[in-house]
């Protein structure tokens, strides 16, 4: 077969491509978010309903989004208007390519000052500041960082400019290869660290707490939040992997590599909730900190282990790293928009994307200082005691996210045909029905009930 004289290319390119979908989908929102979403929640029960949303609706929504790419080779929103134009469908589903890059925006500019925590760390970790740290310090530590709106407008700074300099570069090529070793070496470190969370004494406990589902402890709203943060993790209702997708050449498998994404994104977040949980309760720290749990919790772990100095700092630099590559892919959609609607040039537009983004960045910085009690919306019950980071927080991923979401796999599911749609599903007849069961059917529903049960 002539398949085979090509095999080499074609697996280089798509290693490519699922290292950029790997990039973009592992983060914060494994390392950072998603141990602090499950202590807030109560755990197991979060942790598994988390995961059937990965694989009902993350999974197939993620193929989706790839497929409408690779039908439309253009940035989001033209892809929509194609690909409506062309099917006899409403304009209004172009939306969904709108909708997307304002969440992109607004997730960008919270992403990057908890990118700046991790780069405040990586200071920290090269001080030394870790080895004398217990319980009550490893709180302060914290706290003062987040006390001081000019330490945390540095780091964010800098985190954006990092991120401006590699877009308006191009050189995400680099940074891509260089992801090659960095996100192997994250996930080897985050498995030292769970060998040594399984020195803490507390490890059965913080296994149990993941894994062992007690439903008293979730309400309606954790049940949104995991929906939402399925969505946040692997960057999907943003039209990024619809942008991803329309560099696809067609003989790419679009079901295994959307299967080998979501399967790394999630090993990655369940590894960080066993390194984290033991510590916190081998160490009576609140598994309910928040935001914070993280920078709370493993630089305690680092201080206590031989070689912490050097094991706290490769954990920031790497995790800055993961954080880093998936920025590039946040702001990848507004730069387009930009450049594509303005005079501008590239390098403009990302300069103009960047300072918008950083900009609305303050509000986060501020949230955490002197804006501290500052709850916009604090007349409705719903939003009381919220602040702009928490809204920002609860729009992107607990409305526009999910919303989007359902946009994309309604319109795949019910205006699509079948047979384009299976034309660019190389799988089994039976993996290809059950995907449609679940973009026609499961998605949608469980979004709807989801959603409204949470209202
Ligand atoms: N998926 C990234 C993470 O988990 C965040 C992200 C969201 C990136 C949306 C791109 C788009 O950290």
């Amino acid at each position: 077969m002539s398949y085979k004289s090509h095999s080499h290319a074609q697996w280089s390119s798509r290693m490519a491509f699922v290292l950029a979908a790997v990039g973009s989908s592992v983060g914060l929102g494994n390392i950072w978010k998603f141990p602090y979403m499950t202590g807030e929640s109560g755990g197991g029960a979060f942790v598994l309903v988390y995961l059937i949303c990965i694989f009902l609706v993350g999974l197939p929504m993620l193929m989706s989004e790839w497929l409408l790419g690779r039908l439309g080779q253009k940035n989001p929103i033209s892809t929509m208007g194609d690909i409506t134009r062309r099917l006899k469908r409403s304009r209004a589903w172009v939306l969904i390519g709108v909708a997307g890059i304002l969440g992109a925006y607004l997730i960008l500019s919270f992403y990057s000052v908890i990118g700046g925590w991790a780069l405040a760390y990586i200071q920290m970790a090269v001080v030394d500041t870790f080895s004398e740290l217990n319980n009550d310090s490893v709180g302060t530590l914290f706290g003062n960082l987040l006390a001081s709106p000019v330490e945390l407008l540095l780091w964010h700074s800098l985190f954006m400019i990092m991120t401006i300099g590699v877009v308006v570069g191009g050189v995400a090529g680099g940074l891509e290869r260089a992801a090659k070793t960095l996100m192997p070496a994250l996930a080897v470190l985050l498995v030292l660290l769970v060998g040594y969370a399984a020195t803490t004494g507390a490890f059965a406990e913080g296994a149990a707490y993941l894994f062992t589902p007690d439903f008293s402890k979730i309400t309606r709203d954790g049940i949104l939040a995991a929906l939402g943060h399925a969505f946040f993790t692997l960057s999907l209702g943003m039209g990024i992997m619809m942008a991803y997708g329309s560099y696809l050449s067609d003989d790419v498998n679009i079901g295994r590599s959307a299967l080998i994404v979501v399967v790394m994104d999630t090993v990655i977040a369940l590894l960080a909730g066993l390194a984290i949980f033991p510590i916190v309760f081998a160490n009576g720290l609140d598994a309910a900190a928040g935001p914070g749990l993280i920078f709370q919790t493993l630089p305690l772990a680092f201080g206590n282990m031989a070689g912490g100095w050097l094991f706290g700092l490769l954990f920031f630099v790497l995790l800055v790293f993961a954080a880093w590559t998936s920025a590039i892919s946040l702001l990848e959609p507004l730069v387009e928009w930009i450049e594509e609607r303005s005079p501008l040039s590239r390098v403009g537009s990302t300069i103009v994307a960047g300072l918008a983004t950083w900009a609305l960045g303050l509000a986060t910085v501020l949230s955490f200082n002197v804006w501290g009690d500052f709850a916009p919306l604090g007349m409705f019950d719903k939003f009381a005691g919220m602040t702009l980071f928490d809204l920002l927080d609860y729009v992107t991923s607990k409305l526009l996210l999910p919303l989007t979401g359902l946009a994309t796999v309604l319109f795949v599911g019910w205006f699509m045909g079948r047979d384009e749609l299976r034309s660019q599903l190389n799988m089994s007849d039976g993996a290809f029905a059950l995907w449609r069961v679940a973009v026609r059917f499961i998605a949608p529903i469980g979004v709807v009930i989801v959603f409204i049960s949470s209202l």
